[in-house]
C-alpha cells in the first residue's frame, strides 16, 4: 500500500488495544465475559500457559478437561504436524486410513471393556454429539422424552441445553426439543432429600423407581411402558461440580432403566480418557451403557472430534443408514489422525496406576489443607478430577464470593509462593458456583502438585482476606 492510499476499514487504529477491539468487535455471548478482568494467554507448554510478560500459570483446569495428555503434547503435535504434510483436508463423504483405524481402536476398546459390540460415529463438538446420541435413542425408541440429571451438563445447542438442567440455557430461546425430565443427582454433601449417606439407604435411587410405580407419576401408562425413551447421564457430574455418586447409585439405576426399556446415555465428554483413572468413567461403576458420548480430550483440544459408540443394534445400518446425520467436519483427517495417536498412547502408558496414584496424592494434600480451613467444606474426587467446595466458615454454606476472589487472585498472575510471579487457573462449577473443579494434566508430578497446593494456599488467604 502506498503511503497516500486511503486507510483499510479492517485496519486496526494503531492505538486500539487488543482488549478494545474485542470488546468491539467479538461477540460477547460466550463465557469470555462471565469474568470482570480478562487475561490473555500467550503460550502454552506441559501444565502451564503463558501470557505476554511471561508469567507462568499452573493451569488446573487444562481447558475443562479437553488437554489431558498436556499442552504441546510432542507425540500429538507431530501426528498433527505430519497430517497437515499429508492429507489434511477431505470431504467426509470420502474415507481415510485414520478415522477407519481410530473407529476399530475405540470400538474394540469399548468392546474389551463391556462385551458389547458397536459402532462408532463421529462429530466434531460435544453437543453435536450428544444430539447424534439423542437420534440414535429416538429411532429405536421412538420417544422424545428423555430423562436428565439435576446439576448435569451436556452442552447448549438447542437439543443439548433441554436436557441441560439450568433454565438458563433454555430461557431466552423456547423449546426446540422436549426439555428433560430432570432427576435429583445423588450429590451427598447437600443431599437434595437432606439426608446422610450413612443411615439414607439410598434414598433418592427408591424415589427414582416410584415414579414406575403408577401411572399418576407422569412416566408410565397402564401397561407400565415409560413415555421416556431416554437417561443422559454423567458418570462423574462434571460442571455440577464433580461429583463422585455412591457405587451402588448406578447400577440400580441402569437396573431400573432396563425393566421399562429406557436407554442410558453415558456422556463421557468431560470425564472420559483417563480423567477418573479410567478410560470412561462409568467402569468404576461396573455398569454397561447403551450409548456412550466422546469429546474433549480425544484430541487433547487439538483439532476437534467427537464420537459416539452404540451398540450394534442400536447403531447398524439397518436402523442408522446413511445421511442419518452429518457435519462438513465430523470426520475431518486432522482430528481423526490425532485421536487414533492419543488412542494409542492411552494403550501404551498405564495412566490407570499413574492417574490413581497422583490423584490419591493430590487429594490427601488437598484434605491436610482443609483441615487449617474450615472454608474447604468438602473436598473428594476419582482419579484426577477433584473438587474442593468453598464455604462459609460453618463449611457448609455455599462461599461464591471467596471462590470467586479466589479464582480472580489465580489469574492476576501475582502468587508469589515458590519464589516469584506465577498465576493459577481455576474452573468454577457446582450448582452454586462454589466448587472449584480441578482438573490437572494427567501427567502432572508430585512436585507440581506440592506447587498448585502451595499456589492454592496462597490464593485461600488472599481470598479469605479480601472477603471475610
Ligand atoms: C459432560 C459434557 N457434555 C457435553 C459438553 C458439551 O461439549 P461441547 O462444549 O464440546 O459442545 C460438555 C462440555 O463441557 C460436557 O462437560
Amino acid at each position: 500500500m502506498n503511503s497516500s492510499s486511503p486507510a483499510q476499514p479492517t485496519q486496526p487504529d494503531p492505538d486500539e488495544s487488543l482488549l478494545e477491539l474485542e470488546a468491539k468487535y467479538c461477540s460477547w455471548g460466550d463465557t469470555v465475559h462471565y469474568a470482570k478482568e480478562l487475561t490473555m494467554f500467550s503460550r502454552s507448554e506441559g501444565s502451564y500457559l503463558y501470557d505476554d510478560q511471561g508469567t507462568q500459570y499452573l493451569d488446573l483446569q487444562m481447558w475443562y478437561s479437553a488437554v489431558n495428555f498436556g499442552y504441546g503434547n510432542p507425540r500429538l503435535n507431530a501426528a498433527l504436524k505430519k497430517q497437515i504434510d499429508t492429507l489434511p483436508q477431505l470431504a467426509c463423504q470420502y474415507l481415510h486410513k485414520e478415522k477407519i483405524l481410530l473407529a476399530t481402536k475405540l470400538a474394540r476398546k469399548i468392546e474389551a471393556t463391556f462385551g458389547e459390540k458397536g459402532r462408532i460415529h463421529f462429530n466434531v463438538g460435544g453437543a453435536s454429539a450428544v444430539e447424534d446420541a439423542w437420534k440414535v435413542a429416538r429411532i429405536r425408541t421412538k420417544k422424545n422424552f428423555a430423562f436428565a440429571f439435576m446439576g448435569g451438563y451436556h452442552g447448549r445447542t438447542l437439543g443439548a441445553s433441554a436436557i441441560t438442567s439450568s433454565y438458563r440455557y433454555r430461557e431466552k430461546f423456547g423449546h426446540f426439543a422436549d426439555r428433560a425430565n430432570f432427576i435429583p443427582f445423588p450429590y451427598c454433601f447437600r443431599c437434595p432429600y437432606g439426608m446422610k449417606r450413612e443411615s439414607c439407604g439410598l434414598h433418592c435411587l427408591k424415589q427414582f423407581e416410584r415414579l414406575f410405580e403408577t401411572e399418576y407419576y407422569g412416566v408410565v401408562n397402564k401397561t407400565g411402558d415409560a413415555e421416556f425413551g431416554a437417561f443422559f447421564i454423567e458418570a462423574v457430574q462434571g460442571t455440577g461440580g464433580y461429583i463422585v455418586p455412591p457405587a451402588e447409585y448406578l447400577p440400580g439405576l441402569k437396573k431400573v432403566l432396563d425393566q421399562h426399556g429406557i436407554l442410558l446415555i453415558d456422556d463421557e465428554i468431560q470425564m472420559g480418557f483417563y480423567r477418573t483413572g479410567k478410560f470412561l468413567a462409568l467402569e468404576h461403576f461396573g455398569v454397561k451403557p447403551d450409548v456412550i458420548v466422546m469429546g474433549k480430550a480425544l484430541t487433547n483440544g487439538l483439532n476437534p472430534i467427537s464420537a459416539i459408540w452404540a451398540r450394534e443394534d442400536l447403531i447398524s445400518p439397518a436402523v442408522f443408514p446413511p445421511g442419518t446425520t452429518h457435519s462438513t467436519f465430523s470426520s475431518n483427517p486432522l482430528g481423526t489422525a490425532v485421536a487414533l495417536e492419543a488412542v494409542k498412547l492411552m494403550e501404551e502408558e498405564d495412566f490407570e496406576t499413574r492417574v490413581m496414584r497422583s490423584g490419591a496424592y493430590f487429594l490427601s494434600r488437598l484434605r491436610e489443607l482443609a483441615k487449617k480451613y474450615p472454608q474447604m467444606g468438602d473436598v473428594d474426587g476419582l482419579g484426577l478430577a477433584l473438587r474442593v467446595e468453598m464455604c462459609q466458615r460453618d463449611g457448609y454454606t455455599p462461599n461464591r464470593a471467596l471462590t470467586d476472589a479466589m479464582m480472580n487472585i489465580g489469574l492476576s498472575g501475582t502468587l508469589t509462593a515458590g519464589g516469584g510471579s506465577k498465576g493459577l487457573i481455576l474452573d468454577v462449577g457446582g450448582y452454586y458456583k462454589n466448587v472449584f473443579t480441578i482438573a490437572p494434566c494427567l501427567n502432572i508430578t508430585e512436585r507440581e502438585i506440592d506447587t498448585a497446593l502451595a499456589l492454592f494456599e496462597e490464593t485461600l488467604q488472599r481470598g479469605i482476606a479480601q472477603t471475610e
